[in-house]
């Protein structure tokens, strides 16, 4: 199956780690060319150099910053003269911890990362896409959205509301020939499960490298495929979704994990 990404103009937020690196590099290698915005600089620098092909844009920009949100839309929608796909990727579990030890400043920041931007990228990209001939929006969720744990529930709620959010976008954006999908990934080792070992390392009296096989290993004992997810597994699904095959696709949620959920419907 030939995707036909060229020349396809996609952003990706949160783009200088993990599977949002992985997506800027997926979609750039069929022939995308692909804006990324993070806040370190040096990561953007290394992806921009691995990055094949011409035109890309990389611009560091702290998205819990609304001014960050809107120079990063506009410069990318001035630059590439439009946009054809937005895949709203950046999030993170900020503390570590479970209802009690969180203050409001912890769900604040949790709002702010994983769903108010979702919100002001959309609304800031949605007049450029309505120009486009096959736009598409991309949220990266998670199976926590669904399952939420005793750990981080302001993340797990969080990531609730940026599904809602997905789907009743589609909705709205349907007139506009703009789809809305959510992909809603299960465990993928990538920096927030390094902080996790950290953290529990010295909890725990342990070497950092110790404690991650340990919870590389237990984790992935909970998975029925037997192994954590690497961030390439998410971007089959998402370059898929960007395409033409999924053209009577919208308002869908696409689970990637290993099988943890397996919901049958
Ligand atoms: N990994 C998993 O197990 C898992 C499971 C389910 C869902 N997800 C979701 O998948 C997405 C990607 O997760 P990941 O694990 O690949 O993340 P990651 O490796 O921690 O990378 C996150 C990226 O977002 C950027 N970022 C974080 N805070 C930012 C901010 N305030 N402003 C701008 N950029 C920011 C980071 O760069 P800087 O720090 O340089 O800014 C980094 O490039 C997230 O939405 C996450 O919730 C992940």
């Amino acid at each position: 199956m030939k995707l036909s990404l060229e020349n396809r103009k996609v952003a990706v937020t949160g783009a200088g780690d993990g599977i949002g690196r992985a997506l800027a590099l997926a979609f750039a290698d069929a022939g995308a060319r692909v804006a990324g915005c993070a806040r370190s600089t040096d990561r953007l620098e290394s992806l921009s150099n691995e990055t094949q092909g011409e035109g890309h844009l990389f611009i560091p920009a702290d998205v819990k910053r609304k001014e960050d949100i809107e120079r990063f839309s506009g410069q990318v929608a001035e630059e590439f003269g439009g946009l054809d796909v937005l895949v709203n990727n950046v999030g993170a579990i900020g503390k570590l911890a479970t209802f009690d030890a969180l203050d409001d400043a912890d769900w604040q920041e949790a709002f702010e990362v994983n769903l108010l931007s979702t919100v002001r990228f959309s609304r800031a990209f949605i007049p450029v896409l309505k120009k486009s001939t096959a736009p598409v929006i991309i949220n990266i969720s998670s199976i926590a959205a669904s399952r939420p744990g005793e750990v981080f529930p302001h993340y797990c709620a969080m990531k609730a509301g940026m599904s809602a959010l997905s789907s009743s976008l589609a909705t709205t954006l349907a007139g506009d020939g703009i789809r809305v999908n959510t992909v809603s990934p299960g465990p993928v080792w990538s920096r927030s499960w390094d902080m996790e070992a950290r953290q529990a390392a010295q909890a725990a009296g342990k070497t950092e490298a110790a404690m991650a096989d340990e919870i590389r290993s237990g984790t992935a004992a909970t998975v029925p495929l037997k192994r954590m997810g690497l961030p390439e597994d998410v971007t089959g699904i998402v370059l898929f979704l960007a395409s033409g095959h999924a053209s009577w696709i919208t308002g869908a949620n696409f689970v990637v994990d290993g099988g943890v959920l397996r919901q049958p419907y």
